[in-house]
């Protein structure tokens, strides 16, 4: 450029400069695709070694009285390039945009399906058994893990030396006194409910128990339902109808019921319940598949559940009248009905919380 603009008038070299550059910032933005560009661009004005510096420090060598004049031209070429820069800038952003819009919002697209939890399988059984028990008139009943020596064990008439007791199979809590564990039976919750109720009652008690067992049919914690009933009257009979409701409901309308002659302390007298095995169905008399069956391992039965008639002494600790009162009680295990159920052939699954597992229920 040229500085020595010494030359007054209208059509010096510094009026030149100021209207060529205005041409420029007319087309010279036009068409960039790039914002950087853009900006390296705006700086051949507007920067430190832009034209508008070199225009500005050209003032002094202008006439005096076209100094304030030049001043203000310089000034509105400035305001000029920004107006163009500006210009260029919005529309670069806007053609961004409407590329990004135009690609995405197609509304014939399908929506995307949020990711939703579910209840573990544990609890879904237990509802479902909940839903088939309550449906039978009993109530649910609930107490805590942690619980009393006396409830676990004494009260539901465990001989002092029962190998139940052992410090191997239950976990004790140190405590100053009373004796206390976590409860190895939701039982307790029986016991508890009998203290505190006069008959009739029929209660079901889902919930947490702890044994020390740990392989893949046995977990440290596991859950259970224990039902019981008691009133006037009870026979083994209203055992066998329940079990029998129960089993259909739960398992399908072919599933028979067998009960094998068993001891629990608390009961006489007791049983161990199997249902025909829902893998095999035996029902269907086709006896090649049930002697390969894996689940049953040939049985055609699945042993599920504990029971029997509540024994008179049980009932004396909880100051119920054994000659007035008769009443069932049995257990089973939740895990081991969502084993079945879901043919889930390792426990500890239900307790890992892997994701990859958890997701197929
Ligand atoms: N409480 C027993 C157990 O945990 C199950 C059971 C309950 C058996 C009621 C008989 C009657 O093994």
């Amino acid at each position: 450029m040229n500085s020595s603009a010494d030359t007054p008038g209208a059509s010096g070299p510094l009026e030149a400069t100021l209207a060529s550059e205005r041409e420029r910032a007319v087309t010279v933005f036009q068409g960039i695709q790039d914002e950087a560009e853009l900006r390296r661009v705006r700086a051949t004005f507007l920067g430190g070694k832009g034209s508008i510096k070199d225009l500005m420090k050209q003032i002094p060598s202008v006439e005096k009285e076209r100094r304030k004049e030049m001043g203000r031209s310089i000034n509105a070429l400035k305001q000029w390039v920004e107006q163009q820069f500006d210009t260029a800038l919005a529309a670069l952003h806007h053609a961004r945009l409407e590329q990004a819009l135009g690609a995405s919002v197609d509304i014939t697209w399908p929506g995307r399906t949020p990711a939703t939890g579910a209840l573990h399988p544990l609890t879904q059984v237990t509802q479902e058994l909940v839903d088939v028990f309550s449906t039978l008139g009993f109530d649910v009943a609930e107490g805590p893990q942690v619980d009393l020596y006396e409830y676990n064990f004494d009260k539901l008439a465990f001989p002092p030396d029962h190998p139940a007791t052992d410090m191997q199979d239950s976990f004790f809590v140190r405590t100053d006194a009373p004796k206390t564990l976590l409860r190895t039976h939701t039982s307790t919750i029986q016991v508890r409910e009998m203290l505190s109720r006069k008959p009739p009652l029929a209660i079901v008690s889902p919930g947490a128990v702890y044994r020390r067992d740990d392989d893949v049919t046995h977990s440290p914690m596991f859950m259970q339902l224990e039902g019981l009933w008691v009133d006037k009257k009870v026979s083994f009979t209203h055992l066998r109808g329940v079990l029998d409701a129960f089993a259909q409901s739960f398992f399908g309308p072919e599933v028979g019921v067998r009960l094998r002659p068993s001891y629990f302390p608390f009961v006489e007298p007791g049983a161990e319940v199997d249902i025909a095995c829902i893998f095999c169905k035996p029902w269907e008399r086709n006896a090649k598949r049930t002697a390969q069956c894996r689940i049953c391992k040939g049985s055609g039965w699945l042993e599920i559940l504990g029971c029997g008639m509540v024994h008179p002494e049980v009932f004396e600790h909880v100051g119920y009248d054994p000659e007035q009162y008769s009443g069932f009680a049995f257990g089973l295990g939740i895990d081991r009905i969502a084993m079945l159920r879901y043919q889930i052939t390792d426990i500890r699954l239900l307790y890992e919380n892997d994701v990859r597992f958890l997701e197929q229920f």
